[in-house]
């Protein structure tokens, strides 16, 4: 993983270089982190939409969560597609470390919209969104929505087993309600997919309709985070376009796959429109990181 870190330090004191008078990206690099090189924490930047606190009262915020129908997954299908964490345990206790450390920063910087990206496909984005959001759901206090957010190659319904045929798309588009197209888990999980690809997906996300969409969830159910599953950056301009709209981003890389250009690639575009929270480096397996089930993450969010 050195190799990795240093050559994406390298590209960013290059960047900077070329471009002095240009801010320094606003969060740190995980990866950089653990190579050694000490970065700031990131200042407290606004939230992407300065929307207000959903103004719902906890009374009917308790009442629209009751009113979703219950979901209940088959737990060997999640293990299958290594979903670790519906229930406290060895394997998925990495994802939990990630989970406290990830509410705890967005929680000081007051951010809720978590978006998790990777530069090309498969490096692991449905997996890891999947097992923080039933990471979430076990914090009985944090009300979580995992939201299906790559309208090109969905996956979180076929890799959650849902029977429902949802279309969070739909309600994107504000042509349909959100009660109709989500599901709940437990308490506090909601749970939101997209049965199958969706024409125009860029003009969806660069659609006023879906930040309309996405206010009005947010003030009916004050979810503590929002998690959506997005697209890979370097196939389509569908994560750039949703960046500003999110309050920060988690990149998933590859071990063995992702390069470290592709990683200083996406950070950079990134880095312009949120805060970069973090690299994931998923599919890795160190001697003595031994999560069980090949799982060694790199990730290592700054000090809040
Ligand atoms: N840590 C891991 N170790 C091994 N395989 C993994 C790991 N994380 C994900 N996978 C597998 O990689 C494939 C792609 O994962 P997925 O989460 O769908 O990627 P993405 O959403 O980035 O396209 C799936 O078959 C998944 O089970
Ligand atoms: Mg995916």
């Amino acid at each position: 993983m050195d190799h990795v870190n240093k050559a994406i330090a390298e590209a960013r004191a290059a960047r900077r270089a070329a471009a002095p008078e240009a801010p320094a990206p606003q969060a740190p690099v995980s990866l950089l982190r653990k190579a050694g090189i000490a970065r700031p924490a990131p200042p407290a930047a606004p939230k992407a939409e300065a929307a207000p606190r959903p103004a719902s009262s906890a009374v009917t915020r308790d009442a629209a969560w009751a009113a979703l129908p219950d979901f209940r997954p088959d737990p060997e299908l999640l293990e299958h597609h290594r979903v670790l964490t519906q229930h406290s345990r060895h394997e998925g206790a990495p994802f939990d470390v990630m989970r406290t450390k990830l509410l705890k920063q967005m929680r000081d910087r007051g951010w809720t919209r978590l978006a998790i990206t990777s530069p090309t496909p498969s490096c692991g984005k449905s997996t890891v969104s999947a097992n923080l959001a039933f990471s979430f759901s076990r914090q009985t206090e944090t009300r979580a929505i995992l939201c299906e957010m790559d309208f090109r190659r969905p996956s979180m319904a076929r890799l959650l087993g849902m029977k429902r045929r949802q279309s969070i798309s739909r309600v994107l588009k504000e042509r349909a309600a959100f009660e109709e197209h989500a599901v709940r888990y437990g308490d506090n999980l909601l749970i939101a997919t997209n049965a199958g690809p969706v024409r125009n997906p860029a003009e969806l996300m660069h659609s006023t309709s879906a930040v309309s969409a996405l206010r009005r969830i947010e003030e009916t159910y004050a979810p503590d985070v929002m998690i959506f599953d997005m697209p890979p950056m370097l196939v389509a301009d569908d994560t750039i376009a949703f960046a500003p709209h999110v309050d920060a981003v988690l990149l998933i890389a590859a071990a063995e796959a992702t390069t470290a250009r592709e990683i200083d690639l996406c950070e950079k575009d990134l880095a312009d429109r949120t805060n970069v929270m973090g690299v994931i480096l998923n599919k890795c397996s160190h001697p003595g990181q031994d999560y069980g089930y090949g799982y060694g993450y790199g990730y290592e969010p700054s000090a809040a």
